[in-house]
C-alpha cells in the first residue's frame, strides 16, 4: 500500500501540475528551508566585507566561523529544520557532508562547470521513520572570499598565519571567483 502511494506521489511529482494537497508539504519545506538559509547566510558577504575593513582577516575569520557554528545553532533553534554548512574541500572537519549532501555538492560542481548552477538542490530522504526534504543552496566564491580561500597570489598575507594555526589540515584554499565553495544544507521535516 505504502509502495503504491509512493509510486503515485512520484508520478504526480513528475507531472507539470501537481495536486496542490500533495505538493504542499514539499513547497512548505522549501520555503521554510530558504528562510533558514537567508537568516544564516543572507548577510555573510556584507558582514565579511565590514569585518575585513574594520579589523582585517583576524576579525573576519570570526564571521565565517560563527556562520558555520554558533549562528547555525541559533537559527536551527527557531525552526523545525536542521541547518549547517558543508563543503567537499574542508577547512573545519565539523562541516563534513554526509553521503546525500556529498552527492548534491558533486552535482553542483558539475552544473557549475557547464554554467548551469541551480539556485537550490533538493532530495527527499527518511530518517528513523520520518520523512525530510534535504534543501541545499550553493555558496559561490566572491572576491571577498579569496582573502581566506584564494590561491597563494590572492590570500591575504595576514590570513595565512592564523589559518595555518587553527586549521593545520586546511583544504579550503586555491579557490577562484565563481567556484562552488560549499553549500548551506537544511534537513526540513516533510508534513
Ligand atoms: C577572513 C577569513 C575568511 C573569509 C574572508 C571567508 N572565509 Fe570562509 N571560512 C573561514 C574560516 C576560518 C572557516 C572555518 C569555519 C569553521 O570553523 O566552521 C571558513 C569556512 C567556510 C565554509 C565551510 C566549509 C569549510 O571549509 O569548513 C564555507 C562554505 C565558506 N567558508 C565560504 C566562504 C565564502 C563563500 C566566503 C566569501 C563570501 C568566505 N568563506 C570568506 C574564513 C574565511
Amino acid at each position: 500500500m505504502r509502495v503504491k502511494l509512493m509510486a503515485t506521489l512520484a508520478l504526480l511529482a513528475a507531472t507539470s501540475a501537481p495536486h496542490p494537497a500533495l505538493a504542499a508539504p514539499r513547497e512548505e519545506a522549501i520555503k521554510g528551508a530558504e528562510a533558514m538559509i537567508r537568516e544564516l547566510g543572507g548577510e555573510l558577504k556584507n558582514d565579511l566585507t565590514a569585518a575585513m575593513e574594520a579589523g582585517g582577516p583576524a576579525q573576519a575569520i570570526q564571521v565565517c566561523v560563527s556562520v558555520g557554528q554558533e549562528k547555525a545553532v541559533a537559527v536551527a533553534a527557531r525552526h523545525p529544520g536542521r541547518i549547517h554548512r558543508v563543503s567537499l574541500k574542508l577547512r573545519n572537519r565539523e562541516n563534513r557532508p554526509n553521503e546525500l549532501e556529498r552527492r548534491l555538492l558533486e552535482n553542483m560542481e558539475a552544473d557549475n562547470a557547464v554554467g548551469n548552477l541551480q539556485p537550490t538542490y533538493t532530495v527527499p530522504f527518511s530518517e528513523k521513520g520520518d520523512e525530510y526534504l534535504l534543501v541545499m543552496k550553493p555558496i559561490v566564491t566572491a572576491p571577498v572570499c579569496l582573502s581566506c580561500h584564494g590561491t597563494a597570489a590572492t590570500l591575504h598575507p595576514d590570513a595565512v598565519a592564523p589559518l595555518a594555526e587553527h586549521y593545520p589540515d586546511d583544504e579550503a584554499t586555491g579557490y577562484e571567483v565563481g567556484q562552488v565553495r560549499g553549500a548551506f544544507s537544511v534537513a526540513y521535516p516533510l508534513n
